[in-house]
């Protein structure tokens, strides 16, 4: 495996694949890797002959009260996982090399970044667009992986893409979970024990409305009070949004017809989890609860 730091070296190493017609996957993280970053890295090997991951905790998404400065950084580990995974290369850019003196350009996503994420942390989705836009650039994949727990990331992504004529797929992978239903995340460590405990809720509150509109419930205002009703049998949990929306807008639904997702994001203490669960359209399906 290579490690490379510099961005100009990055895109002479594609440059070089591309000639030969090689099929580029990329993986962009932030590090701290796990089971749900290797599921990723995983679905990048199988079906592309070489594999990009990019690690770089990129300082434009964190809010100033964000957790930018203690975010997880152990390169030793995650490079070993990367090479356990058969990663070709492991991009590790400095934040001067992705932002030198003098950058002064954003990328700004509209109304699917907006809501939800996107109005809790204003600054982020622009700050994911950039760097994004960026690594595209560099690398030049034909497929860039995603993971379905940052359901408006894949969401905002999508539409970047599409809106800028970016020549790549992407490529949404199911979220990896732990076995009581909590989706992996870097930000889990951070929960004391009690609050680990109480972490499920956020999922098990998705799941019961799935399982409403799976039974006939068709009204979203009726799925959102069940969800509701669940997470509030957990004292320690605090919901800061919850929502039935289209999964390509990302705008809230009315009435569930078709396909559609459903988002969440809750305070634990201090820490926020997002989830989300997709539900698939239920044509003729049973009468409202
Ligand atoms: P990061 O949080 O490191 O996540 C990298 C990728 O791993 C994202 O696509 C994310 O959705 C996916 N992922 C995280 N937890 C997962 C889980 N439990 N199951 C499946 N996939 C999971 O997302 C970012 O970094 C950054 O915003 C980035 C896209 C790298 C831009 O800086």
């Amino acid at each position: 495996m290579r490690v490379i730091r510099s961005p100009g070296a990055v895109s002479a190493w594609s440059r070089a694949l591309h000639r030969e017609g090689v099929i580029i996957g990329m993986v962009p993280t932030m590090g701290a890797l796990h089971e749900g970053h290797r599921a990723l890295i995983r679905a990048a090997r199988l079906s592309c002959d070489a594999v990009v991951v990019s690690l770089f905790v990129n300082p434009t998404q964190f809010g100033p009260r964000e957790d930018f400065s203690r975010y997880p950084r152990r390169l030793q580990a995650d490079a070993a996982l990367c090479r356990q995974e058969g990663v070709d290369l492991l991009f590790t850019p400095t934040a001067a090399a992705m932002y030198p003196r003098g950058f002064q350009t954003a990328v700004t996503v509209h109304r699917v970044a907006q809501r939800w994420e996107g109005a809790l942390r204003p600054g982020h989705f622009a700050g994911v667009a950039t760097v994004v836009t960026k690594l595209l650039a560099l690398v030049r994949p034909e497929i860039l992986f995603f993971g379905q727990k940052d359901f408006q990331q894949v969401a905002v992504v999508r539409r970047l893409v599409n809106d800028l004529n970016l020549e790549t797929v992407v490529r949404m992978c199911a979220t990896v979970r732990e076995p009581d239903g909590i989706a992996l995340s870097s930000r889990n460590e951070f929960l004391t024990p009690t609050q680990r405990r109480a972490a499920p809720v956020l999922y098990a509150a998705l799941q019961a409305g799935r399982t409403a509109i799976r039974g006939g419930v068709r009204s979203a205002g009726r799925v959102l009070q069940i969800m509701r009703a669940r997470v509030a049998q957990e004292p320690l949990a605090e919901v800061e949004y919850l929502a039935v929306c289209d999964p390509a807008t990302l705008e809230p639904l009315r009435r569930l017809t078709g396909n559609a997702v459903l988002l969440g994001g809750i305070r634990v203490g201090s820490i926020r989890l997002i989830d989300n669960v997709l539900v698939r359209g239920q044509p003729g399906g049973a009468p409202e609860a």
